[in-house]
């Protein structure tokens, strides 16, 4: 296997949080593992939303502090939630001075969006529904400018390198071959900062190559899991038979558009005290149950919005316009799909990881923010500030450096195992029995569907991150004899008195699960 050595610290993944913190650590010469050409296959560039921050004077830190906690069901760190939320309007103002063009109004104050959950409007937004995009633009401009970033695109991380518990570098391959040969980048530090895990599933709003691989190679690794069976499902995806499924963003409920079934009635208004506003997993639970009936939900925005929807949020618009809907006349037809991965590689307020020389920011970590449940826009939020965290820990561990080489990777070629089917299989697994509602029966299935299919497959590194993050989802969710948040057991429906724990695994905790639930099918 070759080894390249190099002082640059190498950050895995290209979001949102891989490029702030590059922008952050520099002048300190960084490399960034970017799969795709920047800006393209990363969640953050998907995002619709926006950043939730209390911009507005009557709003404020604690108020979105509360909201997040609540939100939450119980398993939020309150000390987490005040750390980001403080910070939040800070982050918005630099992002501005970066070259975001977010909506202002006439008077120049941010327009803000409402959306679940939230006492407050407060979702700073851009163009309507095209945050992650546009900040994501005004990034990489700063990042093709900054000499100290180097950006290897078509590189995918697929291993972490470890000895005596100390990360010491990342394996990577070729994006394009599943099967090239590794090359190990012997560096500094690592920051972690791929993305979660919502393309484990078949149906969901992630980009395709957002399937748990980050996760899966630290666990892999050795490094400590937190709340991996808490998948946030957003309740309105399109439901139009597209993979990944175009996302009709929640700041449409926030406009007032309501859901309705095939019969044309609303259903949430008999589920929750704020109807079509209530918690995300509420209104994707809901959903489901409508789906499973045969009722075909739908959000309606013809009265709320009418021929407005098409300027205010263009993206939907595109999404409908593609599937010959047209929002002004036509409900959309949605169903819930894997969103965001509240749980992760376990992080401690200074974004570090369980192993040394390992930071991670970001949707891959679980830092304790979002419980069991994400507060709409948070997850950008997180983003940036566990981002700025971490390279500012790095750079107060390592000594400094004024240059580095540029990285030189030549990537042999191997045997390309065809893993198309095997990924089909597992995420069709994923939906069907470790999805919305979950039992005993099912993720036991799960389990032994997720052994039998690494088993199989094993010799491709990628696949099997994403077994390791599917096992460890599943087994979670196996242990976990409640239902709380977006974690939702039929066959253990209350909620746990007293505060919620947290749960942390290792995998190979997870594996022995495994094997158990295994032995109890045969
Ligand atoms: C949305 O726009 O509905 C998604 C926002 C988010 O997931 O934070």
């Amino acid at each position: 296997m070759t080894e390249i050595t190099t002082d640059r610290v190498v950050i895995v993944g290209a979001g949102l949080g891989a490029l702030y913190a590059a922008l952050k650590l520099a002048p300190r010469p960084v490399a960034v593992i970017s799969p795709d050409p920047l800006g393209e296959g990363a969640s953050s560039a998907w995002a619709q939303g926006g950043v939730a921050a209390a911009m507005d004077s009557a709003d404020s830190p604690e108020s979105h502090a509360e909201d997040t906690v609540k939100a939450g069901a119980g398993t939020v760190v309150p000390d987490v939630a005040d750390l980001v939320t403080r910070e939040a309007r800070d982050y918005i103002l630099d992002l501005t001075t970066m070259g975001t063009p977010f909506d202002r109004s006439e008077d120049g104050g941010y327009v803000l969006s409402r959306e679940a959950a939230h006492s407050f409007a407060r979702v700073v937004r851009v163009k309507g529904d095209q945050a992650g995009s546009e900040i994501m633009a005004a990034l990489i401009d700063r990042v093709r400018e900054t000499p100290s970033i180097q950006v290897l695109e078509g590189t995918i991380a697929v291993g972490l390198a470890v000895s005596d518990w100390q990360v010491t570098g990342v394996a990577v391959q070729d994006a394009s071959e599943d099967g090239s040969q590794t090359v190990t980048l012997r560096a500094p530090a690592v920051l972690l900062a791929g993305g979660g895990s919502g393309g484990l599933y078949a149906l969901t709003t992630n980009p395709p190559r957002i399937r748990g691989q980050v996760i899966g190679m630290a666990a892999r690794a050795g490094a400590l899991i937190a709340d991996a069976e808490f998948v946030q499902f957003h309740p309105t995806a399109m439901d139009v038979g597209e993979d990944p499924a175009p996302l009709a963003t929640e700041a449409l409920r926030g406009e007032g558009a309501v859901l309705i079934n095939k019969h044309g009635a609303r259903f949430m208004q008999a589920m929750h005290p704020d109807a079509e506003l209530a918690p995300r997993d509420v209104v994707a639970r809901a959903i489901f149950a409508e789906v499973q009936a045969g009722n075909r939900p739908m959000l309606d925005t013809r009265t709320a919005l009418g021929e407005r929807v098409k300027d205010l949020f263009p993206s939907v618009a595109r999404y409908c316009a593609r599937n010959n809907i047209d929002p002004a006349r036509d409900p959309i037809p949605v169903a819930p799909a894997a969103h965001y991965h509240m749980g992760g590689i376990a992080t401690d307020t200074e974004g570090r990881a369980s192993l040394s020389g390992l930071w991670v920011c970001g949707e891959a970590s679980s830092t304790g923010l979002h419980g069991a449940n994400r507060l709409a826009s948070n997850g950008l939020l997180e983003a940036l500030v566990y981002a700025r965290i971490c390279a500012d820990g790095i750079a107060d561990t390592l000594p400094p450096v004024a240059d580095a080489d540029l990285i030189e990777v030549q990537f042999a070629d191997g045997k390309s195992p065809n893993k198309a089917k095997a990924v089909e299989d597992l995420r069709k697994t994923m939906t069907q029995d470790v999805g919305v509602v979950r039992d005993r029966a099912g993720l036991t299935r799960a389990l032994q569907v997720i052994e039998a299919l690494e088993a199989e497959h094993g010799d491709c590194q990628q696949f099997r991150n994403m077994c390791a993050t599917a096992t460890l989802i599943a087994a979670g969710a196996l242990v976990r004899e409640e239902s709380r948040g977006a974690h939702e057991r039929s066959d253990f429906p209350e909620t746990t008195q007293g505060p919620g724990k947290r749960s942390r695994m290792y995998l190979s905790d997870a594996l022995t699960i495994r094997a158990q639930a295994c032995k109890e099918l045969t």
